[in-house]
């Protein structure tokens, strides 16, 4: 055998623990991921792409087909939490690999364990592999939980072979969890557990063992401190859906995201909520993320908000105060910093309102992260009415995107929003004067050009309103 051959498979490489890219030497920064140190060490992973001497076998033929044919859509595994069937679009389907993301601490363990427990009793065989607890603490937490009569298959294992062999003997399970894959180690590669050429080569194994089986595969991930799922965007490729577990720490409520689903829409939520008795589902979340002050107070505003195919009602909090700083602070709390710049620039440029002597914080109610733009206008208007130190007219709610040039642009699903609003006694909605209006029984609706209007607009209300010193 050509010697180059064997030095391609047994020489060192060097991996980037965020991209997976493979150099050939040491570097401080990855050119692939533009991210610094985190290229590290690995031997005896498979050898680069076009490594020198590598030579593939002789291949044999696929059938080629049509695109049309008689294929059934895919069955589903009902875990029955309706709220976690649902990000995953129906249930998980069988064969499928999955990937729940999420902050140390934040509930995946609690979650899997009773979505096995609940398959459980539905007389489905599952299995709880944990390489992170003993099988006590499982059981502890299956106590408390009041899941310990379920019929869910426990161990604790790490060692990828190990993991396969056990769920190869008698019925494949209908649903796995791995919990975590940070914690796999493949006998093969010659890197510690959590690497990525061990996560790589421990998520394949498995996720083949999946396919072959027909067995519903959820890997457990935890997340960096910058919020990726930790190493390995390529495990992102290689499994079929990927679910965020996300929410505060200091507040009960947890959201289950699909960021990536073959076989479901994304962007769709769940709500949970952590109590003693572990995760509950909340099925109308609107009441989470209002705020609970019997008088309205300066700086807040309510958003008619969409999260996935869910009209959720969100309050919106600012604070503007006198700086002492010659740079004035920014801080956002569920928003986008950078959101944030851009409104405050909007609303001077185009409404004459300066923000430059003041501090701004802007907090999003309940630990939610907002992501959509429609969030603009209730952004907007809750900076306004605490710079101006008035209220905006309780039972109203907000939304529409704000444009660089002061324009209040429509969003979707303006129906859903007013529907939600008018469902939780809501009577008055701010919006875009462009795009659709559709009729809202209850709901008086005010239509905005620009910003100048939505000034004109909060002057207005507060004219006879007793303004609050
Ligand atoms: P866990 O599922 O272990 O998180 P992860 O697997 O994502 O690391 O959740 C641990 C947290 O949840 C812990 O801080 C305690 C809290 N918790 C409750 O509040 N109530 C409960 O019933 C359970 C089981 C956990
Ligand atoms: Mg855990």
């Amino acid at each position: 055998m050509c010697s180059c051959y064997v030095s391609a498979m047994s020489k060192s490489q060097f991996v980037c623990q965020s991209c997976g890219a493979v150099t050939h030497k040491w570097s401080g920064h990855c050119d692939a991921c533009d991210s610094w140190n985190t290229i590290s060490e690995e031997r005896g992973a498979a050898p680069a792409s076009g490594a020198k001497g590598v030579r593939l076998p002789k291949g044999r033929p696929s059938r080629l087909v049509g695109l049309k044919g008689e294929d059934a859509a895919p069955p589903r595994i009902e875990t029955g939490l309706a709220e976690l069937d649902r990000v995953a679009g129906g249930g998980f389907v069988p064969g499928s690999g999955v990937l729940i993301g999420g902050d140390p601490g934040i509930g995946k363990s609690t979650l899997l364990l009773q979505a096995l427990a609940a398959l459980a009793r539905r007389g489905r065989r599952v299995v709880y592999v944990s390489g992170e607890e003993a099988v006590a603490q499982i059981r502890l937490r299956a106590e408390r939980l009041g899941l310990a009569d379920a019929n869910v298959l426990l161990a604790t294992e790490t060692n990828v072979s190990d993991i396969i062999a056990t769920m190869s003997e008698g019925e494949p399970p209908a649903l796995a969890v791995i919990d975590s894959i940070q914690t796999l180690w493949s006998p093969v590669v010659e890197a510690a557990p959590g690497t990525v050429s061990q996560l790589k080569a421990g998520s394949e194994a498995l996720i083949r063992f999946a396919k072959q089986k027909g067995t519903a595969l959820l890997l457990v991930g935890h997340v960096t401190k910058d919020g990726q799922i930790a190493g390995p965007k390529l495990i992102e490729h290689m499994v079929d859906t990927v679910l965020y577990f996300e929410g505060d720490r200091g507040h009960q409520f947890r959201i289950l995201r699909a960021v990536k689903n073959r076989f479901g829409p994304t962007d769709e939520i769940g709500v949970f909520e952590m109590s003693d008795g572990g995760l509950r589902e909340v099925a109308n979340p609107s009441r989470l993320f209002l705020g609970h002050d019997a008088r309205p107070t300066p700086g807040t505003a309510v958003l008619a908000g969409l999260e996935g195919t869910r009209p959720l009602l969100i309050e919106v909090q600012a604070l503007v105060s006198p700086s002492p700083l010659g740079t004035p602070r920014r801080t956002t709390v569920g928003w986008d910093g950078n959101r944030l710049a851009m409104i405050l620039a909007v609303l001077e440029a185009r409404a004459g309102i300066a923000f430059g002597q003041s501090d701004v914080y802007l907090n999003v109610a309940g630990g939610l992260k907002l992501r959509e733009p429609a969030a603009d206008l209730a952004v907007a208007a809750a900076l306004l009415s605490s710079m101006t130190d008035t209220v905006i007219p309780p039972g109203t709610v907000l939304f529409g995107e704000i444009a660089l040039s002061g324009a209040v642009r429509p969003v979707g699903q303006t129906e859903a929003r007013l529907k939600e609003a008018g469902k939780l006694g809501f009577s008055a909605a701010v919006m875009a004067a462009a795009g659709e209006t559709p009729a809202a029984p209850g709901i008086a609706v005010k239509a905005l050009e620009n910003v100048a209007d939505l000034t004109a607009w909060a002057a207005a209300q507060n004219r006879g309103l007793r303004r609050i010193a």
